[in-house]
């Protein structure tokens, strides 16, 4: 039972002992200039002892300044940054001690895009196009053909200081309505250049900081995405394109991608679906991984709602994917993976009630499940 769970696999030639990710999870625990703390080296620490195959680390700004800017408030959550050559030597310490406990680490980037929150920079967030954010009464600023050259380059510069600092990989953000999301999408997306219209342009941005990006790295580090799949926008990004971007962005130098769906602002479906209390909820992004792994070439990792050992072990011997990814469950119970090492099968205690997330911006990161709401 559960055999294949905790068999090996890799990511362009980087072992990961067992099938298990620590999906990107915004911690809190930066610094106000978006350094590392003790609060996190600790977690990572927690959660490499408890088996967690490869870590994935809370979304690090590619463009921080404005971010760092904001003044102190002790307690709240601040955001990791890798934008400046400064953070390289920040990591050391934390992956040597996660490579000792035996699991990998990558760092996920990101430019927020259309959701920045107008306050941050006193100016209104960037975009590939000016469509208004609906429940934010946001109008972003189409960026200029320089702005998405400087962009690309940020992201592949980030790429190098990731590989640099040390980690396994580095995992370009490109879900949830954040900056790259943006350009793949048609909702956010209505460019008339060459980074709008066919889905070709709309993969451009990222096909662009694959190939810079690839420059900086070398042929054998691996660049991983986790992608929107599908937007769950009227008009947005579905199924059957996605597929079309992950080929070219495969081909471009990608190598693994994870699969996630919907945005923070507009879309009906969330990223974190609240309620999984059965397990048909489980595994809700199955059918995209599914159609991704059966086009691609690249490993798959799925995030979404996974909660049973015996579903999360059929996502695998079905094929549908390669790794799963977990963020909830290991906010609740860091040491989740090990209990199933162990034998211990229950499923995940979690029950996907969202008060993690409703806090994420303004304190640490932990699971609030049994407090209510106004004292959490
Ligand atoms: C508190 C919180 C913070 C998150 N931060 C990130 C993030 O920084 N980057 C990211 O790609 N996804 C982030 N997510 C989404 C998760 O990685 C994951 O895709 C989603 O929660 C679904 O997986 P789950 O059912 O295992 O929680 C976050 C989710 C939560 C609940």
């Amino acid at each position: 039972m559960l055999s294949i769970l905790f068999e090996p696999s890799s990511i362009k030639g980087v072992q990961v002992k067992n099938r298990f990710v620590r999906s990107a999870t915004l911690e809190g625990m930066a610094t106000a200039d978006g350094r590392p703390t003790q609060s996190l080296k600790e977690l990572y620490f927690r959660l490499a002892e408890a088996e967690v195959g490869l870590i994935v680390t809370s979304a690090a700004l590619v463009d921080g300044d404005a971010y760092k800017k904001r003044r102190y408030v002790e307690g709240r959550a601040y955001d990791l940054a890798m934008d400046e050559d400064r953070y390289v030597e920040d990591w050391k310490e934390l992956i040597d001690g996660v490579h000792a406990r035996g699991a990998k680490i990558a760092m996920q980037i990101v430019h927020t895009g259309r959701q920045e929150n107008p306050k941050i920079r006193g100016s209104s967030p960037i975009a590939p196009s000016a469509v208004p954010v609906t429940n934010k009464e946001v109008v972003p600023r189409a960026m200029t053909v320089p702005e998405i050259e400087e962009m690309v380059e940020r992201f592949a510069q980030s790429c190098r200081r990731v590989m640099e600092a040390g980690f396994d990989a580095v995992q370009l953000h490109g879900g949830h309505g954040y900056l790259i999301s943006n350009f793949i999408s048609p909702y956010t997306n209505v460019r008339t250049d060459k980074y709008g219209g066919s889905t070709e342009n709309r993969a451009r941005f990222i096909t662009e900081i694959a190939t810079r990006g690839r420059d900086l790295v070398g042929e054998d580090y691996p660049l991983m995405i986790k992608m929107n799949c599908d937007d769950f926008i009227e008009g947005g990004l579905v199924k059957e394109e996605a597929v079309g971007v992950a080929e070219i962005i495969t081909d471009a130098g990608i190598d693994c991608i994870e699969v996630t769906g919907g945005t923070v602002s507009d879309s009906q479906l969330r990223i974190a679906v609240p309620g999984i209390n059965k397990e048909e909820k489980e595994a809700y992004f199955q059918p995209y991984a599914q159609a991704l792994k059966r086009q691609g070439s690249v490993p798959v990792i799925l995030v979404g709602g996974l909660r049973t050992p015996s579903v999360i072990e059929k996502m695998l011997e079905d094929g549908v994917c390669d790794f799963v990814s977990l963020s909830r469950p290991l906010i609740r119970e860091p040491e989740l993976v090990r209990r199933w090492k162990q034998g211990s099968l229950e499923k995940a205690e979690c029950i996907s009630c969202n008060k993690c997330g409703l806090y994420m911006f303004d304190r640490p990161l932990r699971c609030y499940a049994e407090e209510p709401l106004e004292d959490a």
